[in-house]
């Protein structure tokens, strides 16, 4: 199963991914890490890990309709099963999802359909909800919509700040997305 991942920012779950691979535990291979934007953890550690990296740096395209066909036919060239929004912080247009249909995974880091969006942590924190989690889903063209793959729920504690949530889901949101890729990998 060939899979193109996609980052905006540090990429810690993309590593999660990597070291699964390599340890042998997910059969996966990723063809290519593509970015948003110049200058992220994400693309860095990719490079050092051997992988294919490109840019679609959103700040280089006047139209943002020419950077969706960019991003597209970007990724379109690694011809991969499935593309994973891991941490890429960008609504990809309708095209990109109708060439990529049932087959374009994001992982969001709360309990969708509660809390979509770029501050999922800080949203459920604020509201004061005592569990949030984590979501694995197939993305369709909305913020944080589709149908949803699998979730764990993550406990909030007394005294959590975004950061510790924040860093607790994501250690759920490791675990969930190797599991569910490993799923669509062994169907
Ligand atoms: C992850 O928690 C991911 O769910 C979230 O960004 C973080 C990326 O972390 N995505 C969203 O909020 C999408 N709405 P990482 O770059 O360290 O893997």
């Amino acid at each position: 199963m060939r899979i193109v991942v996609l980052v905006s920012g540090t990429g810690s779950n993309l590593q999660a991914v990597i070291d699964a691979v390599a340890a042998g535990e997910l059969p996966v291979e990723i063809a290519a890490v593509g970015s948003d934007r110049p200058d992220t953890y994400g693309i860095e550690r990719s490079s050092a890990a051997g992988l294919e990296t490109f840019v679609v740096n959103f700040k280089d395209y006047a139209a943002r309709a020419d950077w969706d066909a960019a991003l597209l036919d970007a990724v379109a060239a690694y011809e991969p099963d499935y593309v994973v929004s891991s941490g890429f912080m960008r609504i990809v247009a309708p095209g990109f999802i109708s060439a990529f249909e049932g087959r374009y995974i994001n992982t969001h880091p709360a309990l969708l359909p509660a809390f979509p969006g770029a501050h999922g942590v800080r949203d459920a924190l604020a509201y004061g909800v005592k569990v949030t989690g984590c979501t694995v889903h197939f993305a369709d063209a909305g913020v944080d919509t589709g149908p949803i793959i699998a979730q764990t729920p993550v406990t909030v504690l007394e005294g959590d700040t975004e950061e510790t949530l924040h860093g607790r889901i994501k250690e759920a949101e490791r675990a969930l997305l190797i599991q569910v890729l490993g799923e669509l990998a062994r169907p």
